[in-house]
């Protein structure tokens, strides 16, 4: 690609720590070494609605180390708004496809490096066909539930965070012999819960991938106590179905559903069930800010500089991914089409089980 080239980024769907590292990783690779220009969309697509189109030049000099350091996007992000079907102030829904292709040729860019989760991924994906586009996919998110690689950005944080949170809990635990519930995010997979869990010495953890019992979590605490222990921790992740009442969600003024509130659900039971006093800890958002971990720094910078060497091939509709400990590329097509759940029979139940940590199963 010629010296005068000039490439775009975006930040799609909700924030997480490492956003930052990866753009500043694009930033120097495009500058330093391929003397192209970049430039930053504004909030996702919205930037690309906005008239004029909302967007900011890049520099070496902003793209600092202490930038990399940072939470959340310099870009800022959205995670509503589906361009295909987008709620407009009249109450109607519209197509603005058009609006956002013709935003993005004002740019005059050649190629596009969109950073988002498997929604956002299948979202672009479809612009860019109807744009003619040259995307290019960074994985992201917290969940880690992005098909064909093995990490996201910002899920190593957001596990050292509910670890943090169970180690905190322990001491309050044991102190009040009280069973302690952490609910933490992950949408659909539980691979936070399952993560932090085994790391944080967690009694009991429940999925979404594992049909549990309340009983069966219930048997778990009355064994502890028996063996001689007076607290425990349980972990659970935000959309485990009770078994008893289906997954929990909760409605915000602006009409949106999002998981939250099934720990206070569980911590109810196991109240009911053990005559345990209970707490309960909605971890919530914490788990996507501050400052990114070594790990997601380091993916991220290297996410950063493959996602520009694939501009530089003319290698397009890919996303960048991690697998045995390298970076690859992988096409976009097989990270949407292959969501990441909790394997049920993988290594890291398997290590739960032998640990005597009950699933609920
Ligand atoms: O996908 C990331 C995530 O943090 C999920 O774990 C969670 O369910 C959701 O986003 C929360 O979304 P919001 O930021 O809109 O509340």
């Amino acid at each position: 690609m010629a010296a005068d080239k000039r490439i775009g980024i975006l930040t799609s769907g909700g924030d997480c720590a490492g956003l930052n590292a990866a753009i500043r990783a694009v930033v120097h690779r495009a500058i330093l070494t391929y003397g192209w220009q970049v430039v930053g969309i504004m909030e996702g697509t919205q930037g690309l609605l906005a008239r004029p189109v909302r967007y900011q030049q890049l520099t070496i000099e902003m793209a600092s180390q202490q930038m990399m350091r940072q939470g959340g996007t310099i870009l800022g992000t959205t995670n509503k708004g589906n361009p295909f079907a987008y709620p407009m102030a009249d109450g109607s829904v519209k197509d603005r496809t058009a609006e956002i292709v013709g935003g993005y040729r004002e740019l005059g860019i050649d190629a596009l490096i969109a950073i988002g989760g498997d929604g956002s991924m299948d979202i672009l994906r479809r612009l860019a066909a109807a744009g003619g586009w040259n995307l290019v996919g960074i994985p992201k998110t917290i969940d880690n539930d992005v098909g064909a690689t093995e990490v996201a950005i910002g899920f190593d944080t957001a596990v050292a965070i509910a670890t943090e949170a169970l180690d905190r809990l322990q001491p309050t635990a044991a102190s009040h012999h009280r069973v302690m519930v952490l609910e933490v995010m992950g949408r659909d997979a539980g691979h936070i819960a399952l993560t932090a869990g085994v790391a944080g010495g967690a009694d009991v953890i429940l999925i979404p991938e594992i049909p549990c019992s309340m009983e069966k979590v219930a048997a778990r605490i009355r064994d502890v106590r028996q063996r001689g222990r007076n607290f425990a921790l349980v972990v659970v992740s935000e959309a485990v179905n009770s078994g008893e009442g289906g997954s929990v969600m909760k409605e915000f003024a602006d009409g949106q559903r999002r998981y939250g509130g099934i720990g206070n659900y569980v911590g109810h039971r196991i109240a009911e069930l053990t005559g345990a006093e209970t707490r309960v800890t909605v971890l919530g958002h914490v788990q996507r800010g501050g400052m990114p971990s070594a790990q997601d720094r380091m993916v991220a910078s290297a996410f950063g500089v493959h996602a520009v060497d694939l501009i530089a091939e003319g290698r397009f509709d890919r996303m960048v991914a991690w697998q045995n400990r390298r970076v690859i590329d992988v096409p976009l097509e097989d990270a949407i089409r292959q969501y990441a759940s909790v394997d049920p029979e993988g290594t890291l139940v398997r290590t739960a089980r032998a640990l005597g940590i009950s699933l609920g199963d």
